[in-house]
């Protein structure tokens, strides 16, 4: 007995240990916020930083959610050797430093995350931390950094296998939690070396690719793993497409979990290059697939159209759903006889979700791509065995003219507090703040829930129409009938 109870507490140490290293309580749900890198890339400041913060605040994106403010590369000036060769942030872009800047954004009630490397330089040709993570770790702890981003480049060899690069990463993740401060550590290593295999025991998210680009699915070879390979991926690269990164994730959707998320990089909606339909489709994967959720676009200049698309709370729960569990593709079809991995496809994701009908049966996401250049090829997914509530989650899409008048009313053109609050002027606006996504849904908050089309019956087709590179995605919630076992429906 003695023995057994031996075992027992050396394995709940040995888990406790394990856990440990990633068990900070952060990223439950996917994480949500702003980085300046996709649309600022190295023009960083503590004005740009705290006037994104102000607009995140008065446009509503606090109160649906977007918590961090992230600053990417380029924002270090060297190590001083006579602080123990601490990382100096640059006074001419940080004249107050940076813990004024964390200041200000917990003032606002909003997350500061810093971005660094593991590696000898960061990408931009900064200072890296290997070597430094302790050092480095404390130095961000102490300016108040609630997230850290770390970065792959000059890695000084130390990847081409999983081992080699989780021992790298693992570093910073020790020297994060040594630091008492639950710190939310979000792997950027492009999916080199596989991190959706043991991110999860070190990190809250792992980037799955090369970077992202404003694109939606133009081919281009400096982004390798185009097609079925995808799921293999050994090399990077950069300028990725929406539907390359969505082929990525799609391998690999069972490795989200609470706490630890593919992620699938920063969003483009916004950033101009893309049609609204593609904006639409990109956020709306993203969600599903349980993707942090970080702007990417220049939140000074964003235009109607654009913020009505983030703040689409309806697509969030999905993302923010309680369940925690990702997505993922059905099916995937070229049009007219193409290779779906390359000419024009639809596809179909689905997934699972909180029950919102206090039933046995979860709801479930239904989402649509028409990777097609024109209108209705008519995608469809056949004999559901039970009736389904069909729910639209863009139906109640911000109008434009909303959306322009949440822009036109904030005032923070500067560093200025207004104190105003878009859901003033926006009706009904969901206010996480107030009720998080878990709750609002168990109230079955219409916000959440998206419109009713249609109630789909047994042996019946749910059928859309969807744009040419866009999406209708739905929320299904049962109407059980007694004679129907819970099973795996779409
Ligand atoms: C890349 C990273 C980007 C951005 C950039 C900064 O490696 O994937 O998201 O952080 O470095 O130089």
């Amino acid at each position: 007995m003695a023995l057994r109870n031996l075992i027992f507490t050396a394995a709940a140490a040995l888990f406790a240990a394990k856990a440990g290293a990633v068990d900070n309580g952060l990223a439950i749900t996917p994480q949500m916020g702003w980085d300046n890198w996709n649309a600022l890339g190295c023009d960083v400041s503590e004005d740009l930083l705290l006037q994104t913060a102000e607009l995140i605040v008065d446009y509503g994106l606090k109160d649906l959610g977007y918590h961090y403010v992230v600053l990417d590369d380029c924002w270090s000036k060297g190590r001083n050797a006579s602080n123990n060769n601490s990382l100096i942030a640059d006074s001419s872009k940080f004249p107050n430093g940076m813990a004024a800047v964390a200041d200000r954004l917990h003032e606002l009630g909003l997350g500061f995350g810093m971005y660094s490397d593991a590696g000898k330089y960061t990408c931009g040709g900064y200072a890296g931390s290997l070597g430094y993570e302790t050092v480095d770790a404390n130095t961000f702890a102490s300016w108040g950094v609630d997230y850290l981003k770390y970065d792959n480049c000059y890695n000084m060899g130390q990847a081409g296998n999983q081992q080699i690069s989780e021992a790298r990463y693992a570093k910073m993740a020790n020297a994060l939690n040594a630091t008492g401060r639950p710190i939310l550590y979000s792997l950027c290593n492009w999916g080199e070396d596989y991190p959706w295999n043991w991110g999860s025991t070190i990190a809250n998210s792992w980037r799955i690719s090369g970077d992202v680009y404003d694109n939606w699915d133009t081919y281009d070879s400096r982004c390798p793993c185009t097609g079925a390979d995808a799921w293999n991926c050994g090399l990077p690269g950069f300028h990725c497409s929406i539907l390359n990164i969505a082929n990525k994730a799609s391998f690999i959707v069972s490795k989200a979990q609470p706490g630890a998320w593919n992620d699938l990089d920063m969003l483009e909606v916004g950033n101009g290059a893309m049609t609204d339909a593609e904006y639409v489709a990109h956020f709306s994967l993203w969600a599903a697939v349980k993707s942090p959720l970080i702007m990417g676009n220049d939140i000074r200049t964003i235009a109607p159209a654009d913020l009505s698309i983030l703040s689409n709370a309806a697509v969030i729960a999905v993302n923010q759903d309680p369940s925690g569990s990702s997505a993922g593709r059905r099916w995937l079809y070229g049009i007219n006889g193409s290779d779906p991995f390359v000419g024009p496809s639809i596809q179909l994701w689905s997934g699972s979700l909180k029950s919102t009908t206090g039933g046995t049966y979860s709801d479930m996401v239904v989402l649509l791509i028409n990777g097609a250049d024109e209108t209705d090829p008519k995608a469809q997914r056949k004999q559901v065995k039970m009736s389904w509530e069909v729910r639209d989650l863009w139906a109640n899409r911000m109008s434009t003219d909303e959306a322009a008048a949440i822009i036109a009313a904030s005032t923070a053109t500067g560093n200025v507090t207004t104190g105003y609050n878009a859901t003033e002027v926006g009706t009904g606006r969901y206010n996480v703040t107030a009720t998080s996504y878990a709750a609002g849904l168990a109230a079955n908050d219409t916000l959440l829930l998206g419109n009713v089309t249609t109630t789909v019956q047994p042996s019946g087709t749910v059928t859309a129409t969807v744009d040419p590179h866009g999406a209708a995605m739905f929320r299904l919630r049962a109407v059980p009938t007694a004679a129907v076992k819970k099973r795996d429906e779409l």
